[in-house]
């Protein structure tokens, strides 16, 4: 097999493995979404969906596993396409703005997708290890039917109250989104489920599919920010 045969075979392998690592991502960002907005039920829905997540154990520490590894997958499959195309194309466009087709979030992709694992360090930092509170409201617990669970509803109200850290979430989901549409879009072609005719449609897949993550992500911190949500 010649070189550019070689790289195009590894190229389209790393692009199904960002595509399916990036179906699996996308579900979980979906699912967090929805289990999140609980916080609008209220102080003890919220702590009691975070409590059953937590009681799972060692089934707990698999999934975070799991999610970790699909993520690095992920990163990994990204920057060998990456690498491949700057390869492919040694020269830079005279004229770098003259792809037209290509959109402002598809060129963008590894500087949004950079910022959205930085926003996941920082995340995980947050809400889950309580190392990086700027708001200091990570550690608080609750009752919860006669059992004192951490309070996690206090630590996101609190959280959102502060507005540096309302702030960082706000634009951090936006970056998301924006990967998001171009990404859902592009593995359904990935995959094959782009053609001629349905291209716009898949488009809009995409497009619908990040506005929906932004409308669930962003009204937590907004409503939070504005005092319409909290004790
Ligand atoms: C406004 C938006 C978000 C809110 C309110 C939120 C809320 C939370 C909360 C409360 C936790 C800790 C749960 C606990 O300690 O029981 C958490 C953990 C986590 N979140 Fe988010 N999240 C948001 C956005 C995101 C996004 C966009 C991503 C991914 C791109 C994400 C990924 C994660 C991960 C990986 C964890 C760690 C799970 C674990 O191992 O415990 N979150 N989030």
């Amino acid at each position: 097999m010649n070189r550019t045969a070689k790289t195009l075979r590894s190229t389209i392998g790393a692009k199904a493995l960002m595509a399916v690592t990036g179906v699996a991502l996308l579900l979980f960002v979906l699912g967090h979404m929805v289990g999140n907005l609980q916080v609008f039920g209220g102080r003890d829905m919220l702590n009691k969906y975070a409590h059953t997540l937590q009681s799972l154990g060692p089934l707990l520490w698999v999934i975070r596993g799991a999610l970790l590894a699909i993520l690095l997958l992920h990163v990994w499959a990204a920057l060998q396409v990456t690498r491949a195309n700057r390869a492919a194309r040694p020269v830079a466009y005279e004229h770098a703005r003259q792809d037209l087709a290509t959109s402002y979030a598809a060129r963008t992709m590894l500087v949004s997708g950079v910022v959205v694992v930085l926003f996941l360090i920082y995340h995980v930092l947050h809400f889950t290890v309580g190392a990086v509170d700027f708001a200091g409201s990570y550690g608080g617990h609750a009752d919860l039917d006669g059992t004192e669970v951490h309070d996690v509803y206090g630590m996101v109200i609190g959280g959102f109250k502060h507005l540096p850290t309302a702030l960082i979430y706000v634009v951090a989901n936006l970056i998301l989104v924006m990967h998001i549409a171009h990404g859902a879009a592009s593995l359904l072609q990935t995959l094959g489920f782009r053609s001629q005719a349905n291209a716009g449609k898949v488009r809009a897949f995409g497009l619908g599919f990040g506005v929906l993550i932004g409308i669930g992500n962003l009204a937590m911190p907004l409503s939070i920010m504005f005092g319409m949500v909290g004790d």
